[in-house]
């Protein structure tokens, strides 16, 4: 038997990804930029093994055996690295072996809170050690379980390029600064529920794209113009800036899931709290001093520096006591790439 074990980090975007161009390569309607956070805290960890005996393909995750040959996504994620690993003649195990893997995320699993993006590129960079194979291709092979996943491959702050070819081939995450290039930078997420999202982002994307027209506009005008606005302002360490586009971001990509046809709503009477909590702690401290984003879920995840941290934690164990005493969770934001271990 061979065995490899990798942990991988998530991430959270700051400009988000919402709509495929193409279901089936997982293909996105617009770029999408993400902060990959340090691993000690949230982050997915997988065990794959091949070995002559094994009759079949199997998979557990967080301890239950999910389904494996019945999931495309995985499939398609594994048929590309056998094929890689049949291009480059990698020679650890022959390819025909079954495997058995086994993944773990230390953070709710669906609940909007990137878990998919770990598991995939965890998933992906596992499989990718325990083939032997190149890790060039990865983010593109990561994209077809989750697309986020793809971000997730990379330290620091990673762009999703959305790609103009149909093939997909253009479609890949590049990170924009390294982990290190702003040290300062913390997130915090608030966890407001953790139960599994009632639409998936799966579904929730296709009925956005079928029936908003903020999407569109979204998607051709506004991001575009963002991601350019936000590479600049984090090359430059702006925080007012980063602050305010993330913030703006995150809104509208929430009007989209209303402007759906039936709406999604992901954030809830919690999330609109947090919101006007942020607002008005930057408006009593003069400047953006913290921005929230959120996924396709209600729980908050909070980019700010760490100066910011003990005042910002302080108050909100005060304004929400019940919600924040103990699910929130205090995510350091130094981000690492993928570790085998
Ligand atoms: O990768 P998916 O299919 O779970 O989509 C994630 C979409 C958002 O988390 C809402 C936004 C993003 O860019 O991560």
């Amino acid at each position: 038997m061979i065995s490899e074990t990798c942990i991988a980090p998530v991430n959270i975007a700051v400009i988000k990804y919402w709509g495929k161009r193409d279901e089936e390569l997982i293909l996105p309607i617009n770029s999408s930029l993400s902060m990959t956070l340090s691993t000690d805290q949230m982050c997915a960890k997988t065990t794959a093994a091949a070995s002559a005996t094994f009759k079949e393909n199997r998979m557990w995750l967080n301890g239950e055996e999910v389904p494996f040959e019945g999931n495309p996504r995985m499939q398609k994620c594994l048929d590309a690295l056998k094929r890689l690993a049949e291009a480059e003649k990698s020679k650890r195990f022959p390819l025909e072996w079954k495997l058995h893997i086994c993944s773990e995320n230390n953070f709710p699993t669906a609940a909007g809170l990137a878990s998919s993006a770990a598991g995939y590129a965890c998933l992906v960079y596992t499989l990718a050690n325990l083939y032997g194979v190149e890790k060039s291709e990865l983010s593109s092979i990561a994209r077809q379980g989750s697309g986020s996943a793809c971000r997730s491959i990379y330290g620091g702050f990673v762009e999703w390029v959305a790609g103009i070819k149909n093939d997909g081939s253009d479609s890949i995450a590049i990170q924009v600064q390294p982990a290190l290039h702003w040290p300062e930078m913390r997130v915090l997420i608030l966890v407001v529920n953790d139960s599994r999202k009632k639409t998936s982002s799966t579904n929730g994307m296709l009925n956005s794209v079928n029936t908003s027209d903020l999407i569109k506009h979204r998607a051709n005008v506004c991001v575009p113009q963002r991601i350019l606005q936000i590479k600049e302002a984090i090359a430059r360490k702006d925080f007012k800036t980063f602050g305010e586009i993330t913030m703006r971001d995150s809104n509208q990509f929430h009007a989209i899931c209303l402007d759906t046809y039936p709406p999604c709503a992901y954030m809830n009477d919690t999330s609109h709290a947090i919101v006007n909590f942020i607002h008005q702690y930057n408006e009593t401290r003069g400047d953006v001093k913290v921005a929230y984003t959120f996924d396709a879920g209600p729980n908050a995840c909070l980019y700010l520096l760490e100066e910011e941290v003990a005042n910002v934690l302080s108050l909100l164990n005060k304004v929400f006591p019940n919600d924040n005493s103990e699910n929130s969770e205090y995510v350091k934001g130094i981000p690492i790439d993928l570790q085998k271990v």
